[in-house]
């Protein structure tokens, strides 16, 4: 096994030790899907697999969600990195593209390399879709919010005291956030994987409205 195998298996049993029981979302199947996704974006983008396979299975164990504050979060990961030994340039650049790349930190700015910008698409993919639509609901029952609830859709923007006040629901997340995403993804071929996924979640909320027949109920 090479030093970077050996680094890459470690990293693998970190990971999946820490997020295993999650069920916000943000677990280690999410981690999986995401670690795939960027190696195989990495070879159809040209980038570096390595820095690319290590960013993504690290970038949750950064979460503000998952940790006491965001400081914190990226203060693990960067003493994981000391302590498997990866080397310094390697370190920095997945301290960069963690530290850059969630849609609230981020605040849609470019990441600065190609790697970023893959990692960044790979998470962003498992955010669209049939499968994104099961983790949304996974995570608001995590957070205790309802389904759906037809005062508040669909909301595309939401104020920070809505939001905390709880009127965020599932199916608001949806026009709120996954439904821009495809047009935030920055490679070519993320936007192709995106595609059919982002039709099935469009096809979804369709079905989703017929069965609720919004507008008909004397209860609204
Ligand atoms: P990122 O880390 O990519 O910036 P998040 O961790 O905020 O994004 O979101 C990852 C996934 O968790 C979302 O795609 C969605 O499925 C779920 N999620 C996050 N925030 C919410 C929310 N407010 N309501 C419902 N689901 C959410
Ligand atoms: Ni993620």
């Amino acid at each position: 096994m090479t030093e970077r195998e050996s680094i890459m298996s470690q990293t693998r049993a970190f990971v999946k030790a820490a997020l295993e029981h999650d069920s916000s979302g943000h677990d280690w199947w999410h981690i999986v899907r995401v670690a795939r996704s960027a190696k195989l974006l990495a070879e159809i983008e040209g980038g570096e697999a390595y820095v690319c396979e290590l960013a993504a299975l690290l970038h949750d164990i950064a979460d503000e969600k998952l940790n006491v504050s965001k400081e914190a979060g990226l203060r693990r990961v960067e003493d994981w990195l000391a302590e498997a030994g990866v080397d310094v340039n390697t370190a920095e650049h997945v301290m960069l593209i963690i530290s850059t790349m969630s849609y609230g930190g981020g605040g849609g700015a470019l990441m600065e390399t190609l790697e970023g910008r893959i990692v960044q698409d790979a998470d962003r993919l498992d955010a669209i879709g049939a499968i994104a639509a099961a983790r949304t609901f996974v995570y608001s029952g995590w957070k205790g919010r309802l389904i759906c609830d037809p005062n508040v859709r669909p909301r595309v923007t939401m104020t920070k005291e809505e939001y905390r006040s709880g009127k965020d629901t599932a199916v608001n997340h949806f026009y709120e956030k996954l439904l821009k995403l495809k047009a935030l993804l920055n490679t070519e071929s993320a936007r192709m994987l995106a595609e059919e996924r982002h039709v099935y979640m469009v096809r979804y909320l369709e079905a989703f409205d017929r069965e609720w027949e919004l507008g008909n109920s004397e209860y609204l």
